[in-house]
């Protein structure tokens, strides 16, 4: 495993037949976005399960609520940073076939990503707890809101802890982890399953793995190239080289 040698992780990339990307929250943290683990993480300060379980919902979901509607006041102010504006770039140059996020937060799509796997959901989407009933809010919650069809809670459209994540989405995901052959991790923990298994699968497969991150992770002894550093400043430097990887 080479350490931090940009001009690898250049050399992986560009060779890349079918190149995917996972995300974390790490990704987001130059976009002002709290992460859940580190020092300033959320779940540092706050208990998971008082706030991002089913039970929790159950319990209090005027207190979930009021998490969730800070967390989208918070998010509504956030903007994209250097690192989803380079995957966006690649996407667009046909060099990213498609992206993985664990992200709730939606700044990948409004950098102007657009084959996302929101493999956790949307902080903005809400789903009815008694109908089929599927929405998205333009504004953060006030309150407890109501399905418009039958007038049951709404609850925020997000996987918990404890719950499986959409079968849809996991087909759509597991196709797209067997076709890559380099997958790029950008500023995830590693530690949440199934999405910290998902480089494996590349890996088994004999695909490339490239790790960018401040810190080593899990993941970081099997991959071929750990980037140590800031996604924002990372991603955008890994950019430059690959022009200059291309035309040589
Ligand atoms: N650039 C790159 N990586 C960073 C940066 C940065 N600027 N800042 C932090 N990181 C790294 C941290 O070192 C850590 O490895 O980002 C990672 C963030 O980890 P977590 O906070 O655990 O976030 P994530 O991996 O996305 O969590 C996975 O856990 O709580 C659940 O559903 C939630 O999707 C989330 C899942």
């Amino acid at each position: 495993m080479h350490k931090g040698d940009l001009g690898a992780a250049a050399s992986i990339i560009s060779k890349a037949q079918h190149l995917i990307a996972l995300t974390g929250a790490g990704i987001s943290k130059e976009s002002n976005v709290p992460t859940f683990r580190g020092e300033d993480g959320l779940w540092r300060k706050y208990n998971v399960m008082d706030l991002a379980t089913p039970s929790a919902f159950a319990r209090n979901p005027q207190l979930v609520w009021e998490w969730y509607s800070w967390r989208q006041d918070l998010i509504a102010k956030c903007s994209p940073n250097p690192a989803h504006h380079t995957l966006v770039k690649w996407e667009r140059k046909g060099v990213l076939k498609s992206l993985i996020s664990q992200n709730v937060d939606g700044l990948h799509r409004r950098a102007g990503s657009s084959n996302v796997h929101e493999v956790h959901g949307n902080l903005w989407a809400v789903k009815c707890t008694s109908c089929t009933h599927l929405g998205r809010l333009s504004s953060p919650a006030q309150g407890i809101p109501e399905c418009p069809s039958c007038g049951a809670k709404l609850r925020p459209d997000v996987v918990w802890f404890g719950e499986s994540l959409d079968n849809a989405v996991m087909q759509q995901v597991y196709a797209e982890l067997e076709r890559a052959d380099v997958i790029i991790v950008v500023g995830t923990s590693a530690l949440v399953h199934p999405a910290a298994s998902f480089p494996l699968v590349v890996k088994q497969r004999d695909g490339r793995l490239v790790e960018v991150n401040i810190e080593e992770t899990p993941l970081t002894p099997s991959v071929d190239v750990h980037l140590k550093g800031k996604a924002g400043e990372l991603l955008p430097k890994l950019d430059a080289l690959l022009k200059s990887d291309t035309v040589s």
